[in-house]
C-alpha cells in the first residue's frame, strides 16, 4: 500500500474476529517494527506476543482487580485525568466511538460496558506487550524508541489486513501481566497492543478520529 494511503487509512479496531493471528505473520510484523529508528540504535525493546489461556488470564485478572481496587497499578508514570484540550479531543472521540457503538452518553451501563472491554482489549486474539529494559527506566528516549516501535507495528500490521489498538486498558494491572506472561525483572511493561483481524459489521471499527492541522501544530521559524 502507498505509504500516505496507509497511514491515513489505519484506524484503532475495536471489534475482531476470533481467529488467530497465524505466527508467522506476526514475526513479519514484528520484523518491520524492528527496523524503527532508536537512540544510538539501542533498540531497548521488548515484545511479548500472547494468545489463548495467557491472554484469557490476563484479560480476567486485568478486569477483575480494576473492579475489585478501583485502581490502576501501572509500571510507568501515566498522566491523570487529562484537562482542558486534551480532555476535550479524549472526549470528542469517544462520542465518535459512543455513537459508532450505539452508546448512550448518559448511559452509565453501557458505558461501564465498553470499558470492561477495553480491559479485556477487546476480546482481541492476541495482544503484543511492549515492554522497555528497566535499566532505561528513566531514559526518555526508550519511551519515545518504544513508541516508534509500536507505530511501524500497527501499520505493518494494518497494512497485512491485521487491525490493532494500542492501549493501556488491558495491562492497567500489569502485575497479573508480568505474572501471567513471564516478563523477566529486568524489563518493565510500557503498552500493550492488541491484534487481530478485523469485524466487518463493527461500526466503531470505521470511526475516523479527528486530527489537528498542520496550522495547528508547526511553527515555522526562519523561512521568510
Ligand atoms: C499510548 C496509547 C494508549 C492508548 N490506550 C487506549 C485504551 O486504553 N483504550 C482504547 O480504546 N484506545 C486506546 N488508544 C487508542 C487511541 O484512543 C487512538 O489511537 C486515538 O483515539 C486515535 O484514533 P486512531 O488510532 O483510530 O487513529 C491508545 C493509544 C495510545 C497511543
Amino acid at each position: 500500500m502507498d505509504f500516505r494511503q496507509l497511514v491515513f487509512e489505519r484506524r484503532s479496531i475495536r471489534g475482531y474476529k476470533p481467529e488467530r493471528v497465524p505466527k508467522e505473520l506476526l514475526d513479519e510484523i514484528i520484523e518491520v517494527a524492528a527496523q524503527s529508528p532508536s537512540s544510538m540504535n539501542t533498540q531497548p525493546w521488548h515484545v511479548h506476543v500472547v494468545t489463548g489461556d495467557v491472554l484469557d488470564r490476563i484479560r480476567a485478572g486485568n478486569t477483575e482487580r480494576m473492579i475489585t481496587t478501583g485502581k490502576a497499578d501501572r509500571e510507568i508514570r501515566s498522566h491523570g485525568r487529562y484537562e482542558g484540550e486534551h480532555r476535550e479531543r479524549q472526549k470528542r472521540v469517544a462520542a465518535q466511538l459512543f455513537e459508532a457503538a450505539g452508546i448512550g452518553w448518559d448511559n452509565k451501563e453501557q458505558r461501564q460496558d465498553w470499558t470492561m472491554r477495553g480491559f479485556r482489549q477487546f476480546d482481541a486474539p492476541v495482544s503484543v506487550i511492549g515492554c522497555i529494559d528497566r535499566v532505561l527506566e528513566d531514559s526518555t528516549e526508550a519511551y519515545f524508541d518504544l513508541g516508534q516501535f509500536v507505530h511501524a507495528m500497527v501499520l505493518a500490521a494494518w497494512d497485512r489486513g491485521v487491525g490493532a489498538v494500542i492501549n493501556g486498558q488491558g495491562i492497567m494491572q500489569s502485575s497479573v501481566v508480568r505474572q501471567e506472561a513471564g516478563i523477566p525483572d529486568d524489563q518493565l511493561i510500557v503498552i500493550t497492543v492488541a491484534m487481530g483481524f478485523p469485524l466487518d459489521d463493527f461500526p466503531a471499527n470505521d470511526v475516523v478520529s479527528e486530527r489537528r492541522t498542520v496550522d495547528q501544530i508547526a511553527s515555522y521559524h526562519g523561512f521568510d
